[in-house]
């Protein structure tokens, strides 16, 4: 994906970038010309994917204020002022009712898809406002958070909280020319998914319930991504706005 134009060159961070969407978004905004920092708990994985595609790999844990601080830090140190971030970590960590699901299940997401972007934005906005030239922020939520699936409560929870997040994300420092959005998938082939796909009668449920009939590819996601971050979205924030094949029609 190109097309980030004249805006080429800026520093973006990507958060679990070293797999799935967050890979393919991370490639795209490299192929764009972009500084691209993927900041991972797959420290390997990371190393592994800045390799290839030109990008520098920074570990960091999103549940981890510290971890955020320090990877931002290496991040404006090593390639300069941030400008984009994707808010894209995140996990199902598990299915349940809301009846059966331990209580484990719903910490660990909500800690990662909620308090970890909570904790990212909050990192990335304090450093675009202190650096003074604006910035772009994607979060990467899921049509779940719109549309009930029995069984991913927990984790269609935490995404309708992330766009939360992405209003008041956008409310606040629009003053600063900071603008937050947000990109809301629907099922997507990763290795997130990988395990339900590979279930013939699963993938089948979750197909027929797509207009467009097929499940999503992960470069199917990105380039919205890269839009979204763009001098071409320069009025648009607090959008979040669904790749679904049309799920969220039915
Ligand atoms: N795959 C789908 O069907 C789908 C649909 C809608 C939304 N999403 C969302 O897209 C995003 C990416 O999902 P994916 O399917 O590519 O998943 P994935 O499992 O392929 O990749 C997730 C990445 O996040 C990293 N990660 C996990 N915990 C982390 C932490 N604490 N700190 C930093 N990195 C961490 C992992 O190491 C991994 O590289 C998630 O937010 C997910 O909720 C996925």
């Amino acid at each position: 994906m190109t097309g980030t134009g004249a805006d080429a060159g800026r520093v973006v961070v990507a958060t679990g970038g070293a797999s799935g969407i967050g890979a393919a978004i991370a490639r795209a905004f490299a192929e764009g010309g972009d500084r691209v920092a993927i900041a991972d708990i797959d420290a390997g994985a990371a190393d592994k994917l800045a390799r290839e595609i030109g990008g520098t790999a920074v570990a960091m844990d999103v549940t981890d204020p510290a971890s955020v601080a320090a990877a931002l830090d290496t991040v404006v140190a090593d390639l300069g002022p941030l400008a984009v971030l994707v808010n894209n970590a995140g996990l199902v960590a598990g299915g349940g009712l809301l009846v059966d699901l331990p209580i484990e299940v719903f910490d660990t997401v909500v800690s990662v898809n909620l308090r970890g972007t909570f904790t990212v934005t909050a990192a990335a906005a304090r450093r675009m406002i202190a650096e003074g030239a604006g910035g772009a922020i994607v979060n990467i939520s899921s049509i779940g958070a719109r549309q009930p699936t029995a069984g991913l409560g927990h984790y269609e929870a935490t995404k309708a909280a992330v766009d939360a997040l992405t209003r008041t994300g956008a409310l606040e420092p629009a003053p600063h020319r900071i603008r937050v959005n947000g990109v809301a998938p629907g099922p997507v082939h990763t290795p997130m998914t990988a395990g339900l796909m590979a279930d013939p009668q699963a993938r089948a449920a979750w197909e027929t319930r797509i207009p467009l009939g097929r499940i999503a590819l992960p470069e199917d996601i990105a380039p919205l991504a890269v839009f979204l971050a763009s001098p071409a979205a320069a009025h648009t924030t607090g959008a979040v706005v669904q790749v679904d094949g049309g799920q969220l029609l039915g």
